[in-house]
C-alpha cells in the first residue's frame, strides 16, 4: 500500500483497523465450485450488468414474482420526485404473498416458524396453521373496528405471535408500526403518539437472559398519554402477573377465541402504505419510514432469491429482532414470501449457554444464518473451541447485516463457521431502503470486510458533498442515483423531513448519511455513519434522540453525545454534559444520569462514560460540533477534523 493510497483512505475514518481495511480489499476468496454450480444466479458482473442496462424491464420481472390482483400498467412514475411511484394500477397485498398464495400448493404443509426459547419451549407453524392464526386475528381486529389505513403499534417480542399479529394488520390493509421491545415507555409513547395508533398489541413478558421483562407494564406506562389508543391486545408468553384492565385491555387468547379462521384479504393499491418503522435521524424525533404493498415487497423477495439463493428446504436464521427493519424483511416477510422456514428465537443467541447459537444452528439444521458483527466479533472472543464442538454440516451460507464487519470479524466467521468454503455475504442495507442494497452473492469473489457491490437494479456510488465522483481508495458519502422498487416513500405525517434528510443534501440523489470508499475493482466499504448518527450493537440510534434524553433530566444544562469505538459492540455512546448551576459532576451523578437516559431510551442506549465539561465546541449558529469532540476523544489531529466528515 503506497503512503498516498494509506492518506486517501484514513479521510473515511470511522476509527480503527484502516489499514487491515485496506490489505483486506487485496485479497480475493473465490467461491467454492459446488456454490457456484448450485447458485440461482451463476454469473454476477452479467446479472448487474443486465439490470444496469434496462432497470425498470429488470424490477419489471422481479415483480412477477409476486401474486397480483389486478397487474400494473405502468412500472415507474417520475411525474413528482423524489416521491417516485412503482407499479402504478396494480394492486397486490404483502400478506397475500407471504402466506394465502401458499394456501392449496404443496408449501401450506410446510413448517413457516419454528421457534424457540431461552427456556426451551420450542413451536412450529405450517403455512397452513399461519394463515388460520393470522385470519383469526384479522377477524378479530375487524370486530375492533379496524380498517384500512388505520395505524396498530406492535411493542413484543420476538415471538410466532409477533409475526401473525403484522400479517394481520397487512391482511387488512391497516399499517402496523413495530417498536422494538427494548426501547422505554417514552420512546414508545412518542412511536404511538405520532402515528396515532388505534390498537397496541403486546405480551405479558419477556425472557431476557434468564430474567423475565414484562413488557405489559411498560405499554400501560406509555399508553397513559396515547389518546389514540383504543384498546391494548395482551398475548399470553411467559406467563407472568400482570395488571390487566378490562375496559382496555384484552387477552389475544380471547380476541381469537371462537373467530373463524376464514378471511377476506384487502386489495391493497402497489403504493397504500403497509407498515411504518420509527428509525433515529438527525433531529431527537423519530421518523416513521413508510414502506408500501406494492414495491417492498418486489425489493425483498427479489433479494431473498438471488442474495440468499433459496432452495426449497431452506432454514432460514436471521438472529435480528422483528422490532428493526432486517427482521420486517428477513425474519418475516422475505422467507415467507420465498417459501421457506424462518427461525424466531426469544432471547440473546448467547443464552442460556455461551454457545446456544451454536447449538441452534446444529438442532434446527440451520442453512442460512444471517447475523450482526456485534454478535460474530462476540462469539469471536469467546474462543474457538465452542463452535468447534458443534456439528454444522446443513449451514450454505453466512451472512452479516447492520454496521460494518471488520476484516478480522469477517475471516473469523469464514474460517470458523464458514471452515473457507461457505460464502460470507456482507449487505449493505437501511430501514429506508426496504432491502439488501450493496451485497455480493453466493458467487461474487468476495473481499473480508466488503460489501462488494450494488445489488442487480440498484445504482450506487461514493460521492462527495458536490455531487462530483471520488477517486478509488479516496473517502466520501454513499448514495444511490436512480430510484428502487422497495424504497422509503415518504416520512409518516411529514413529507417535508422526506426530502431534506434524504434528496437535499447532495443534489439529484439519495443520501443514505454513510461515509465509505471504493477500491480499485469497485467494491464498497461502508465504514460509517456521518457523526450524527450511532450504530450501537448494530441497532440505530441518532446523537440528538440521545442528547434530548440528557438534558431532559434536571442537572444537564447543554449535552454532546458521540460514538467511541468498542471491540464488540462497534460503537458505545460517550457524553458531554454542561451542568446547570448548583449540581457536581460526581460518581453518582454520573450513575443517575446513565440511568435516566437508560429510562428514556431503553437498554439500548449503551453507555461507555459521561464527562462533565465547562464547555461544548459549537459552530457559530450554535451547534454543536460532535466531530471536534471525536477528533479529541480519538486522540486525532483537530486540523484533520474532515477525517471525521
Ligand atoms: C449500517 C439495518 C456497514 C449503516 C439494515 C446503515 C452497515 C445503517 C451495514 C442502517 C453493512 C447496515 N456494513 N454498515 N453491511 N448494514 N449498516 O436502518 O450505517 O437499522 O446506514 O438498517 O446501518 O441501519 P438500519
Amino acid at each position: 500500500m503506497t503512503k498516498k493510497t494509506l492518506k486517501k483512505a484514513k479521510k473515511v475514518g470511522a476509527g480503527g483497523e484502516l489499514t487491515d481495511v485496506l490489505l483486506a480489499s487485496k485479497k480475493i476468496y473465490k467461491p467454492a465450485v459446488k456454490i457456484t454450480k448450485e447458485a440461482v444466479v451463476k454469473d454476477w458482473e452479467k446479472a448487474r450488468s443486465e439490470a444496469d442496462k434496462d432497470p425498470l424491464k429488470y424490477w419489471e420481472e422481479a415483480a412477477k414474482d409476486l401474486v397480483w390482483f389486478k397487474p400494473w400498467t405502468q412500472v415507474l412514475d417520475k411525474s413528482q420526485k423524489p416521491f417516485y411511484k412503482w407499479f402504478i394500477g396494480g394492486q397486490t397485498n404483502l400478506a397475500y404473498n407471504a402466506i394465502d398464495r401458499w394456501l392449496n400448493t404443496p408449501c401450506e404443509d410446510k413448517i413457516a416458524i419454528m421457534s424457540e426459547d431461552e427456556t426451551g419451549r420450542a413451536r412450529k407453524f405450517t403455512y397452513k396453521e399461519v394463515a388460520r392464526e393470522v385470519n383469526k386475528i384479522v377477524n378479530g381486529l375487524k370486530g375492533l373496528g379496524v380498517k384500512k389505513g388505520d395505524r396498530i403499534a406492535i411493542y413484543m417480542p420476538n415471538i410466532p405471535e409477533i409475526a401473525f399479529a403484522m400479517l394481520a394488520c397487512a391482511k387488512i390493509g391497516a399499517m402496523h408500526s413495530v417498536v422494538y421491545a427494548g426501547y422505554s415507555a417514552t420512546a414508545l409513547q412518542d412511536r404511538i403518539n405520532d402515528a396515532s395508533a388505534k390498537i397496541v398489541f403486546t405480551a405479558d413478558g419477556s425472557w431476557r437472559r434468564g430474567k423475565a421483562i414484562n413488557l405489559k407494564t411498560v405499554v400501560d406506562e406509555a399508553v397513559k398519554n396515547c389518546p389514540s389508543v383504543e384498546k391494548v391486545i395482551v398475548a399470553k408468553n411467559n406467563n407472568q402477573e400482570v395488571p390487566f384492565n378490562p375496559a382496555k385491555d384484552i387477552w389475544l387468547a380471547d380476541l381469537v377465541k371462537d373467530q373463524s379462521t376464514e378471511s377476506q384479504c384487502a386489495a391493497m393499491d402497489a403504493e397504500d402504505p403497509a407498515f411504518v418503522l420509527y428509525t433515529s435521524g438527525t433531529t431527537s424525533k423519530p421518523k416513521g419510514v413508510v414502506h408500501v404493498h406494492g414495491g417492498y415487497p418486489v425489493g425483498v423477495l427479489r433479494t431473498m432469491k438471488w442474495i440468499w439463493d433459496i432452495k426449497d428446504n431452506d432454514i432460514f436464521w436471521c438472529t435480528a429482532d422483528p422490532g428493526w427493519i432486517t427482521g420486517h424483511s428477513y425474519i418475516i416477510y422475505g422467507p415467507l414470501m420465498a417459501g421457506v422456514t424462518t427461525i424466531m428465537y426469544e432471547g440473546t443467541p448467547d443464552f442460556p449457554e455461551q454457545d446456544h447459537i451454536w447449538s441452534m444452528v446444529e438442532k434446527y439444521k440451520v442453512t442460512i444464518l444471517y447475523t450482526a458483527p456485534t454478535l460474530i466479533r462476540a462469539m469471536m472472543s469467546l474462543g474457538d473451541d465452542l463452535p468447534d464442538k458443534h456439528e454444522m454440516p446443513s449451514l450454505r451460507l453466512l451472512g452479516s447485516v447492520g454496521e460494518p464487519i471488520n476484516p478480522k470479524a469477517w475471516k473469523w466467521y469464514y474460517e470458523h463457521i464458514g471452515k473457507s468454503k461457505r460464502p460470507v455475504l456482507d449487505t449493505w442495507w437501511q430501514t429506508e431502503t426496504g432491502c439488501n442494497m450493496i451485497s455480493p452473492l453466493p458467487v461474487t469473489p468476495l473481499k473480508a470486510g466488503s460489501a462488494t457491490k450494488p445489488f442487480p437494479g440498484i445504482q450506487a456510488d461514493i460521492l462527495d458533498m458536490k455531487g462530483k465522483k471520488v477517486p478509488a481508495g479516496s473517502g466520501g458519502y454513499l448514495v444511490i442515483k436512480s430510484p428502487w422498487p422497495s424504497m422509503i416513500r415518504t416520512v409518516f405525517n411529514a413529507p417535508e423531513r422526506y426530502l431534506k434528510t434524504y434528496w437535499h443534501e447532495i443534489k439529484g440523489v439519495f443520501f443514505t448519511g454513510d461515509i465509505g470508499f471504493k477500491d480499485k475493482d469497485g467494491y464498497f466499504f461502508i465504514q460509517g455513519r456521518t457523526d450524527d448518527m450511532l450504530k450501537i450493537a448494530g441497532h440505530r440510534l441518532g446523537t440528538a434522540e440521545v442528547e434530548s434524553a440528557f438534558v431532559s433530566h434536571p442537572a444537564v444544562a447543554e449535552c454532546g453525545v458521540i460514538g467511541v469505538p468498542d471491540e464488540i459492540k462497534g460503537e458505545v455512546i460517550k457524553a458531554f454534559c454542561i451542568l446547570k448551576k448548583g449540581f457536581v459532576g460526581d460518581d453518582k451523578l454520573k450513575d443517575e444520569l446513565k440511568l435516566h437516559v437508560r429510562h428514556t431510551i431503553g437498554p439500548v442506549a449503551v453507555m461507555k462514560d459521561v464527562a462533565f465539561v465547562d464547555s461544548l465546541p459549537k459552530t457559530r449558529s450554535g451547534k454543536i460540533m460532535r466531530r471536534i469532540l471525536k477528533a479529541k476523544e480519538l486522540g486525532l489531529p483537530l486540523g484533520d477534523t474532515s477525517a471525521l466528515i
